[in-house]
């Protein structure tokens, strides 16, 4: 992890010398932090994920000759391959993502005559592994660079759908557009309120800051990947109840069709139907609730969808609970794992003067369990992916 002041110098410099000549500029893209909404993103539901102040930087110039070259701080190869080459199947390693996402803007409809091959070089200060989609935050940084610099002039919308493409064939993470979205759509100090089925997105005021709040993040470091286990099956039970219920996606049921459900489905499937309507309705309270009583009241809403999480998706783990259990109890307004669980990061929502605190009190409770030391950091709500001139 790099300095966040230093990211921009990082990607500048390494491309320098990595290639021995000048980018033609930097773009940035970063990651994010899912305030309430998970795993509803691929059921067509809402999500309400903010973009932190954690960032990649990509420093990039075209080549002449139809060969992408990617490097990074955090990798000591180049990795190198012809755009006429790119296919999902491919492509291994992290350099997945950005060959995923030039392979995607070209399934998009990019023109591959004038898709010129590129030079690339990353730095990132995301931290990798802990939930807040540092992956996301290299196809958006990739995404943009390319819409510039390809002069493709796809809308945010698009640029998005490539990189959940990429994630899914190249990567092969059957994930949905939340992190993207997040990554792509993001504001300083407000959230993005996002209907899946027709990404509209809607820009809206958190006012933590104002209310005298701050969003701590607890990084358990027990380690997650999408691309196999849990993440596939729950989407695949998800996808059975839909079906069993006769409706295209779960976003098409609300709180009046879980008695039905609860006849219909076993048991395993009722629960998980039932997380992904109530938890539809949760961002649609918190958005309402923001707006009405303002960032204090939302607390109940994330308590209630970490409980949902843990008993009725059963996607939470034991350091996850004890992380968000300790904080609710040590001052927190409100907590939940965030993101796609079986490890990952808890969020607390806490006042200013209570960081210290829930944190310390995080830690000593790490500590008893046994469990190895959380890492914590506060994040803010910050600007989505952007040229940095
Ligand atoms: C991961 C995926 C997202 C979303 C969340 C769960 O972050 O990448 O698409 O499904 O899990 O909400």
């Amino acid at each position: 992890m790099t300095d966040s002041t230093d990211i921009y110098s990082a990607a500048r410099d390494g491309f320098r010398e990595r290639y021995g000549r000048e980018p033609l500029g930097l773009w940035s893209a970063p990651g994010r932090v899912n305030l309430i909404g998970e795993h509803t993103d691929y059921n067509d539901g809402f999500v309400f994920p903010f973009a932190i102040d954690r960032r990649t930087v990509v420093a990039l110039a075209p080549r002449e000759d139809g060969v992408i070259r990617v490097g990074s701080t955090f990798a000591a190869d180049t990795e190198e391959m012809a755009v006429e080459s790119l296919s999902p199947d491919r492509i291994a390693g992290w350099s997945a993502y950005p060959f995923g996402v030039a392979w995607a803007l070209l399934q998009h409809g990019a023109d591959a005559s004038t898709a010129t091959g590129f030079d690339a070089y990353f730095a990132s200060d995301v931290p990798v592994g802990a939930g807040l989609s540092s992956s996301a935050a290299i196809e958006s940084a990739v995404a943009v660079a390319l819409n510039e610099v390809w002069g493709l002039e796809y809308n945010k919308r698009t640029l998005a759908r490539a990189g959940q493409l990429a994630e899914n064939q190249v990567v092969g993470a059957p994930t949905g557009i939340m992190d993207q979205s997040a990554s792509l759509f993001g504001k300083q100090d407000a959230a993005v309120f996002l209907d899946c089925r027709s990404l509209d997105a809607e820009v809206i005021p958190l006012g933590f800051e104002g209310a005298g709040l701050e969003i701590l993040i607890i990084d358990t470091k027990v380690s997650h990947s999408h691309a196999d286990g849990g993440y596939k099956d729950r989407r695949a039970s998800c996808e059975a109840g839909a079906a069993a219920m006769g409706v295209e996606s779960l976003r098409d049921l609300d709180a009046d069709d879980l008695p039905r459900a609860e006849s219909v489905l076993d048991d395993v499937t009722f629960r998980r139907v039932r997380h992904i309507v109530t938890e539809n309705q949760r961002v649609l309270d918190t958005v309402r609730t923001l707006r009405e009583e303002g960032p204090r009241a939302i607390g109940g809403l994330l308590d209630a969808s970490h409980v949902s999480m843990r008993d009725d998706f059963e996607i939470s783990v034991p350091e996850l609970d004890l992380a968000v259990a300790t904080a609710q109890a040590s001052g927190a307004v409100g907590a939940r794992m965030t993101g796609g669980g079986f490890g990952g990061a808890a969020i607390a929502l806490v006042p200013s003067e209570l960081v210290a605190d829930v944190s310390r009190a995080v830690s000593a409770a790490f500590a008893d369990a046994g469990y190895a030391a959380p890492d914590q950091f506060t994040v803010r709500p910050s600007e989505g992916a952007r040229a940095e001139r």
